[in-house]
């Protein structure tokens, strides 16, 4: 049974309140954990942007968000009304040294307490707005700030923006944010691995093969073509969840779960992976543009119909990435020779994020080659959705007629197995930075461990004469992705294509 452990009081200040990401994950997270019971009334939301908004306005506007994102049985009209009146808005330009009487005038009275300042923005704007608040006096030893992913588009501008925030808030204040690490079954890799012991002794080069990790996802740009096309799945996807989830799957086991024990054995995986040299990207890297096709039986569009829509404008020419496919090497004992293909990217014909463990043949089998064809076991877990864990065995096929054998599978789903409600990643990660949990944000060096290793792809991808390949929508992406497997006499999981 879950207990909620409530946490202090605080002020949680929203910047760029009226954005899509405030109004589609992080109003409703904060919602949800109201309706637990995890924060008291004495709370408050302050949430801020440039609009002209009254406090009524912007309330009308996130009981609209949260209609469209909280199911309605969870919406009970008092819960909802008591929660919106926890709302407050102040018209402020972050990015500017002037204006900020609004947000200066609700915190010139009231308590010193925990203050969390959410950067909801672009990253250009993370400096500014940090820089602005110490000016403004708006910075307490209580107050701490979180920083939305991406942290910049390249090594030197993450660096640049570390720096900048880090002139206004410590370390310890600072809070970066990849949201994979709040999904509850990213968690459960913790548990798998560290709370079992079957698991950890085999999790090795001696008796695995290889592991995939595959994020796919069905939508395409839609309304955020300006910010994407900037940025490609390279850059969306693998500098941080794909690249988290790899640490969290290849690290050695942590001394605790203290915030810095973590991340220390994150951190040495993304230093042991072997950087990806400019002759190797065409032949260990595979990135795809989507081209028209259709998805669940729907014809969509191609990408560069969709960022002409989403960017208002015509005949756009784009050599953005929308899918990407590696081949990644961790240069340990532990990893020595066992590859991480890595693939993720939109519009593919499923939504789903899995990781396949892929254990090597039996050495030598004492049955005989009619009794079945042998398969590998196989460990996939299943991040999202139908979360749950698969083993696959081979066992005796029951009955006479000799000894046969065929796989089966241990499977365990975990919405069987559990049924409450999945929080979404952002109502644990928002508590987190309340309570002052680091544990599951990304500290500095790790950032910039990511950014040095993606870096020389991306630069090796501008240098490249060659386009991103096109796949159909609705398609597992390139067929170079599935050559790039298949050349290591390997297969992507059949199950996803
Ligand atoms: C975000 C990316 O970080 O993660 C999006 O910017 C992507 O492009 C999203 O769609 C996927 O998250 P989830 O929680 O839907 O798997």
């Amino acid at each position: 049974m879950a207990t909620i452990i409530p946490v202090e009081d605080f002020d949680f200040v929203v910047f760029g309140a009226t954005g899509d990401l405030t109004l589609r994950k992080l109003l409703p997270a904060l919602y949800n954990r109201f309706r637990d019971g995890q924060f008291s009334k004495n709370c408050r939301i302050i949430a801020a942007a440039r609009s002209d908004l009254t406090d009524e306005a912007y309330r009308e506007r996130a009981a609209h968000a949260l209609h469209e994102h909280v199911r309605a049985d969870n919406l009970p009209a008092e819960t909802l009304s008591t929660f919106l009146a926890l709302i407050h808005y102040a018209r402020v330009d972050g990015a500017r040294t002037q204006g900020w009487e609004p947000l200066i005038h609700l915190f010139q009275s009231g308590p010193d307490r925990i203050r969390v300042f959410y950067l909801a923005t672009s990253p250009s704007l993370y400096g500014p707005v940090c820089r602005n608040l110490k000016a403004q006096g708006l910075v307490t030893p209580k107050s701490r700030v979180v920083l939305e992913k991406p942290i910049g588009h390249d090594l030197a501008s993450a660096r640049q923006i570390i720096a900048d925030v880090g002139e206004v808030f410590s370390e310890k204040q600072t809070y970066r944010i990849d949201h994979f690490l709040g999904k509850e079954t990213v968690q459960n890799l913790l548990a798998l691995r560290f709370a079992n012991v079957i698991f950890e002794r085999l999790w090795n080069a001696d008796v695995i093969d290889h592991v995939q990790i595959t994020v796919a996802e069905t939508v395409g740009v839609e309304s955020r073509g300006s910010y994407y096309d900037t940025s490609g799945a390279l850059r969306d996807m693998v500098q941080n969840h794909l690249l988290q989830l790899l640490c969290l799957l290849a690290m050695e086991p942590p001394i605790s779960l203290q915030a810095d024990a973590l991340r220390d054995e994150k951190l040495k995986v993304l230093r042991a992976l072997r950087p990806i040299a400019p002759h190797e990207v065409n032949h260990l890297t595979v990135r795809g543009q989507y081209v028209a096709g259709a998805v669940a039986g729907k014809a969509v569009d191609g990408y560069l119909k969709d960022l002409s829509e989403s960017i208002q404008g015509d005949g756009h020419v784009s050599d953005t990435e929308t899918f990407v496919a590696l081949k990644v090497e961790v240069r340990t004992w532990r990893w020595a020779k066992v590859p991480f293909y890595l693939r993720t990217g939109k519009r593919l014909p499923q939504k789903v994020s899995e990781v396949v463990i892929q254990f090597r043949d039996i050495p030598i089998s004492v049955f005989p080659p009619e009794a079945a064809q042998m398969q590998a076991n196989r460990l996939v877990i299943r991040l999202q959705p139908e979360e749950g864990i698969r083993l696959g065995m081979m066992t005796k096929d029951p009955g006479p007629g000799g000894l046969r054998l065929r796989p089966t599978e241990l499977d365990v789903s975990f919405e069987e197995a559990f049924s409450i409600r999945y929080p979404d990643a952002y109502e644990r990660l928002l508590m987190d930075t309340v309570r002052g949990n680091a544990t599951l944000f990304m500290r500095r060096d790790e950032v910039e461990a990511a950014w040095l290793w993606v870096e020389p792809i991306l630069d090796a991808w501008a240098n490249s004469a060659e386009r991103p390949k096109p796949y159909a929508a609705g398609s597992w992406g390139p067929t170079a992705s599935i050559a790039l497997i298949e050349r290591d006499g390997r297969t992507w999981h059949e199950e996803l294509g």
